[in-house]
Formats: structure tokens, sequence, C-alpha cells
């Protein structure tokens, strides 16, 4: 593991794995009072160049319930990169503060914020990835499916976008299935999804058909067609999305138990219907919820990597 998490493609599959097991402890410690508090003294810088209300809530909440304390930056308040350099902003973190997680338009900013910071960078969202997002989906799909993935078959619906990029790195890893169904010229990352496909053979699929890509899932995830940074598009890509759509006539091709996914925010009527969203297998709320502690468990693990001196 890195001193920072920027990818997942920057974890193994072990480290994975464990990130999710300390979740889940992390969660039953949470619900019986006991929760470890290493991170007491310790403080989160939290950059935020975009909105937020689960990234930015699990965050604060996760490092307060850790012990710690969260200083909250946006975009206006530090103008990254215009007020100052990113490698300035980074060099002044690191002598205050011992976390930091940043939100970012560019992942190239969150990259050169890392290479300058000598304390760990966690990725809460770039235009490339999500990883804090699928850790926690992971942990959610595993309370519902169990703790061996290697079975499960996750079909993703809409734009090969940066949630779909952290997918990718996950499948490759982690050894599910994943098949995306996206319209032409919305495929995920060429270089990621190259890799997963090579790690896991036969198993990481894309089409252009949403009933191919669902056929036999044990989990129909989506996302917003408009990402965050992509605004100007919204209208063309309402035309382009048009027929990956889930709803209950996309789902009846997943399996009759199938779990429906999505990050949210959600666009009800877009995306995905209201009814199939609010539905009995729908775990949404699950997802949110596992934000918190997957990310506990990600700011635990990046700290005592540091203080035992083994961060790279
Ligand atoms: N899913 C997610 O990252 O939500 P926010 O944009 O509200 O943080
Ligand atoms: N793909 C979405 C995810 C939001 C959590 C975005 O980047 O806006």
């Amino acid at each position: 593991m890195n001193k920072d998490l920027l990818s997942l493609a920057e974890l193994s599959r072990e480290e994975i794995l464990a990130i999710c097991d300390d979740a889940e402890t992390l969660k039953a410690e949470l619900r019986s009072g006991m929760g470890p508090r290493p991170l007491v003294g310790r403080t989160l810088a939290m950059i935020f160049e975009k909105p937020s209300l689960r990234t930015r809530v699990t965050f604060e909440t996760g490092v307060k319930q850790l012990g710690g304390a969260s200083v909250y930056l946006t975009h206006e308040d530090i103008r990254l990169g215009e007020r100052e350099t990113v490698a300035d902003i980074a060099r002044n973190l690191s002598r205050w503060v011992d976390l930091v997680v940043a939100r970012t338009f560019s992942h190239a900013t969150l990259v050169e914020l890392a290479h300058h910071a000598t304390i760990p960078v966690i990725n809460g969202l770039s235009d490339l990835s999500h990883p804090c997002q699928v850790l926690a989906d992971l942990v959610t799909l595993r309370e519902h499916r169990g703790p061996d993935l290697s079975g499960t078959e996750i079909a993703f619906v809409g734009d090969g976008n940066n949630v779909v990029n952290s997918w990718l790195e996950a499948a490759g890893r982690v050894g599910f299935g994943f098949r995306l169904g996206c319209p032409r010229g919305y495929e995920p990352d060429a270089a990621i999804l190259a890799a997963a496909q090579e790690r896991n053979p036969g198993r990481v699929v894309v089409v252009h058909d949403p009933a191919e890509a669902v056929r036999g899932a044990d989990a129909v995830y989506t996302d917003v067609w408009t990402s965050m940074g992509q605004e100007a598009e919204t209208e063309r890509r309402r035309r382009d999305f048009a027929g990956f759509q889930v709803n209950a006539k996309l789902m009846s091709h997943a399996k009759p138990d199938a779990l429906v996914m999505h990050c949210l925010p959600a666009h009800r009527g877009e995306e995905i219907t209201a009814d199939v969203l609010e539905g009995p297998r729908s775990v949404v709320f699950d997802e949110a919820e596992n934000r918190l502690h997957a990310q506990k468990a990600v700011m635990v693990r990046l700290h005592e990597r540091m203080q035992s001196g083994q961060a790279r």
C-alpha cells in the first residue's frame, strides 16, 4: 500500500479485502459503542472543489468517531492552484495536519497534491476515479451476498465514468464479474479497462446493449448520466443515454433477487426509475452508510502505516 489512496489500482486483492474486513469490524464496534480512537489529536484536511453530501459527512463524522478533528476547505477558501500552487498547499498542510481527503476536478491535481505532501492523501472523487465509493460498495455486496465475491456478476448500466473506473480496478483485483452497458462513445478509461481485462480474463466486458449487460446479474448498478463538471453536456447526454435507464423492464433480465445499487445522488426518471430505486432490492442507503465505515478503515490503515514508517 502506498502512502496515499488515489485509486484502487494501488491496492492488492488482500489489501482491498482487509479494508472491507476492517470496515465491517468498525461498523460492529460503532454499533456496540466500543469504537477505537486511534486518531486522537490528529486532524484531517478536507479539500473539496465540488459539492458533496455523502463524502463530506462520512469523512467528517468518521474522523471524529476515531478521535480526530477535521478542517473543511472549499475551492473558494484556498483556490487550489490559483491563489497558491498545489505543491505549496500540500507542503503547508503537511506541517499542520495528519491526513488529507481531496475531491478535485482533475485527477492530476490529486496526484500533484500527493506527490508534494508528506502525509497520506485520499481521493474523495476525481474525474478519473472514486475509490472510497467502490470500497463501500464492496462492503455492501459482502453484507448481502457473503464475503466471497468471486462468483458475483455485477452489471453497471450507464456512463463509463469515474465510478466505473474504480469498479474495473476492483474487478481486476478481487476477481468478480463486471459487465458495463454504455452507449458508444461513453466507454471507460481505455488503459484501466485493458488492465482489468488482463487481470480477470473473460469476466470484464463492455457492451452497448443494456439488457445484455444486465442478463443474469447479481447486482445492477447505475450512476448519473452527467457527472460533476460535465453540466454543459447534460442535454446531449440525456439523448445519448435514452434506453439506458434502470427500470423494472431492464431489471427483469437480471437474477430475480438482484440488488439495485447507486452511488447517489440519484436523478429519478433519468438513469433510474423511482420504483426501482425505492424497491425492495435497493441497497443504496446501505452503500451510503458503508462509506463511513470503509473510509474509517482507510484512514486508520494509512495513518498506522505512516506511524510505523512503512508508507512509501
Ligand atoms: N456518492 C458520493 O460520493 O456522494 P457525494 O457526491 O454526495 O459525496
Ligand atoms: N459520477 C458522479 C459521481 C457522484 C458521486 C460524479 O462524478 O458526479
